[in-house]
């Protein structure tokens, strides 16, 4: 039998190889084409389904730590081949970030305090909560955090995202 790539047949494969194929294709079907693609087939659908992948949005940099934690998970590719994981995650599902908010998961002390007319204390109240209990979710995450006026957190609330 004779696989072909739009006009052009790529290449004959027995039966067997045929049944792989099409497999492999049928998991993949909501996921545009690109570098990384068959990558993230591979190494992710183990523990995910393909059309999850469609509905994430994250930044690059969010992808990055992601897909790098999902190698110390058990994800079987290489670091390099993470990133090429990473970056096709990026190029067709990315967030983006809105210029007029502050996300407080990446923002500076400085930016924090600045931008949401905090006092230095509290942003850095914000920032080291942060790194010990990972990205916040929803403002009343923020709420919760010892020593951050939770009036100023309202105030602010129309200028934060996550
Ligand atoms: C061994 C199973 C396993 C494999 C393989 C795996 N994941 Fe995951 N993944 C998980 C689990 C469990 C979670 C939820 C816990 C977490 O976020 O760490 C998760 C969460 C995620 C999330 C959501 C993270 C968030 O913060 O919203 C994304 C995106 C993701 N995985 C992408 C990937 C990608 C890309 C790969 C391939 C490189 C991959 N996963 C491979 C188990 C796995």
């Amino acid at each position: 039998m004779e696989i072909t790539s739009g006009e052009r047949p790529v290449g004959k494969v027995r039966i067997g190889g045929i049944v792989l194929l099409v497999t492999s294709w049928a998991a993949g079907t909501e996921l545009p084409a690109g570098p990384g693609r068959e990558l993230l087939i591979r190494a992710c659908t183990g523990c995910h389904k393909a059309e999850e992948f469609a509905a994430y949005r994250h930044t690059r940099d969010e992808y990055r730590s992601i897909v790098k934690r999902m190698g110390d998970r058990g994800a079987q590719a290489s670091a390099k081949e993470l990133d090429q994981i990473a970056d096709f995650l990026a190029n067709n599902f990315l967030k983006v970030e809105d210029p007029s908010k502050v996300n407080v998961n990446r923002a500076t002390a400085k930016e924090l305090e600045t931008r949401l007319e905090l006092t230095a204390k509290e942003a850095e109240a914000i920032v080291s909560y942060r790194e010990q209990h990972g990205d916040f979710r929803a403002l009343g995450d923020l709420y919760v955090i010892y020593g951050v006026d939770g009036r100023k957190i309202q105030a602010a609330k129309d200028k934060i995202s996550f």
